[in-house]
């Protein structure tokens, strides 16, 4: 053979090699990018992703499809078909790819967020009545979540009017209602164990992009590097937690068996033994690795999302002062400024309600909520969607369509309030996602956002110290968008 020929040959097999590596696009499937061989698109790679996703939107349109690597992903950002989409039991799979959550010992597959089929719709379900008889009777999820805002409200008078960066006590106060809730205990929110802890689930949300990334370029987890130091990380962190919950598993073995079901933790062992709430095959399903990971997600989803959305109310508060004025001046005027809000005085604070739901509304706080799996092929829009493509929803560029919100730029709060001032919900509105995997913690959400963030209003005027500023234009960019850190003066009102 001489050169020549050697060369052709090399040329062809290298891009027979491109051609068989880049990302198929199967017929009639929702247009998008071109995608670069073995790596697909790299919008995972940008520093706030659903910014970069949003604006590929503009160019291919609300229903449109990338690849992370070789794996086909859709991105819907109309309202209306992630209501219709995600309500559609085949659309109920989760992406079980992850280099963090990689087997048994990760908790892969199991839990409530990233089990599936029957597993998912036995623990969803039990879980979701669990919490529920938990929150009824006796207001006694009321009074817990009512003494950590007041466990918060004193450690932060304490700070008597001097620079303080709330994060690590509000974490920790939001993260002791999901402890009482599953397992009956609280921890002080100066707790060194308890903040390396909480501070845990902090890391492993900000290590999730980096999954993304060496999903991508499997490679990467071959050899040393910084992308395989945050995933080996992550997974260490998760095992530390991990032991945590096996402790108070252990602990609730050895405690007493009261009668009534006081905690998630009881109420599981309780199921596993009757099987009151299921039938003889999903209570074989009640398991310890199913408990474990279970806890687990109640545990993580439970705390960083609440606390950071009220993380996220304080920045726009000292934004916009007038609003945080106005809000202090209807709680003055309806409930007085000396008592406790509980939940029955929501009602009679539109404004405020408004103002929360403005806050996560531009906050978006899972900007692309959680990846859906296609347990099938379905119909999008009119396109075809293989089966185990990976659908996010983009919940920031929904909370961002000028089809659902005018001037959707500017914090408003007055979109929430009709023409009489009553409380309104406009569609388009998705902090929790809709549809049959939408957020599990909903309903405990809104009472703590409400009690603590119109309490520490109640309570306190937030100031910056001098010479500092704050703008809601500068956060971290993760599955869980966080504002940077920050201290504010707590001025006790
Ligand atoms: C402001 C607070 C919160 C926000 C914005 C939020 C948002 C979300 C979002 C966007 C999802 C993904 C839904 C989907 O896949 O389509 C989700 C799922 C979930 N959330 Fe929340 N969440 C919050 C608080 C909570 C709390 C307090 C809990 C704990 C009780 C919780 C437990 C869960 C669970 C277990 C799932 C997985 C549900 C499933 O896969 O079936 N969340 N949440």
């Amino acid at each position: 053979m001489d050169w020549i020929s050697i060369c052709i040959a090399v040329v062809t097999a290298g891009l027979a090699l491109l051609l068989w590596l880049k990302p198929s696009r199967p017929k009639n499937s929702p247009p998008g990018p071109p995608a670069i061989p073995m790596f697909g698109s790299f919008h995972f790679f940008a520093k706030q992703p659903h910014i970069a996703l949003l604006k590929t939107k503009e160019k291919y349109g609300d229903t449109y499809m990338i690849h992370v690597g070789r794996r086909p992903v859709v991105i819907l950002s109309n309202y209306n078909t992630v209501k219709k989409v995600f309500g559609d039991d085949l659309v109920s799979g989760r992406d079980n790819e992850s280099y963090i959550r990689y087997d048994a010992s990760t908790l892969a597959e199991s839990g409530l967020i990233f089990s599936e089929g029957d597993l998912w719709k036995t623990h969803r379900r039990f879980a979701l009545s669990t919490l529920r008889d938990l929150g009824m009777g006796k207001n006694w999820l009321e009074d817990t979540i009512i003494g950590e805002v007041d466990a918060i409200i004193q450690r932060i008078r304490g700070t008597n009017k001097t620079p303080f960066n709330p994060k690590v006590q509000l974490t920790n106060s939001v993260s002791n209602v999901i402890c009482a809730l599953i397992f009956g205990q609280r921890f002080s929110l100066d707790d060194p164990n308890f903040s390396q802890l909480t501070n845990l689930i902090t890391e492993n949300i900000a290590s999730l992009p980096y999954d993304q990334i060496a999903l991508t370029l499997p490679f990467l987890m071959w050899f040393p590097n910084p992308i395989r130091a945050q995933i080996m990380s992550a997974r260490n962190n998760l095992a530390k937690l991990n032991v945590f919950m096996s402790a108070r598993i252990e602990e609730h073995k050895s405690a007493d068996r009261r009668t009534d079901v006081e905690d998630y933790l009881h109420a599981y062992q309780t199921e596993k033994e009757t099987g009151n709430k299921t039938d003889k095959a999903a209570q074989a399903t009640f398991d310890e690795t199913q408990l474990l990971a279970s806890l687990f997600d109640l545990f993580a989803a439970g705390t960083e999302t609440t606390s950071t959305t009220t993380l996220w109310a304080f920045v726009f508060m000292v934004e916009y002062p007038h609003i945080m004025r106005k809000v202090q001046e209807e709680i003055d005027s309806t409930v007085g400024r000396e008592k406790m809000l509980t939940n029955s005085d929501r009602a009679l604070l539109p404004y405020t309600e408004a103002v929360i739901l403005e806050v996560q509304r531009c906050a978006s706080l899972v900007p692309l909520g959680a990846p859906h799996r296609a347990r099938d092929e379905i119909t999008v829009d009119g396109y075809t969607i293989p089966k185990n493509a990976i659908i996010f929803a983009n919940l920031f560029s929904i909370h961002r369509d000028p089809r659902w919100w005018k001037n959707p730029e500017i914090f408003d709060p007055e979109r929430f309030l009709d023409g009489n001032g009553k409380l309104t919900r406009p569609d388009g509105f998705a902090p929790f996602s809709v549809g049959k995997r939408a957020c599990l913690g909903e309903a405990l959400a809104k009472m703590e956002l409400f009690l603590f963030i119109a309490n520490l209003l109640r309570c306190f005027t937030l100031e910056l110290p001098k010479g500092k500023t704050i703008s809601h234009d500068d956060y971290i960019s993760s599955v869980v968008n966080s504002p940077k850190p920050y201290e504010l003066i707590f001025v006790p009102r």
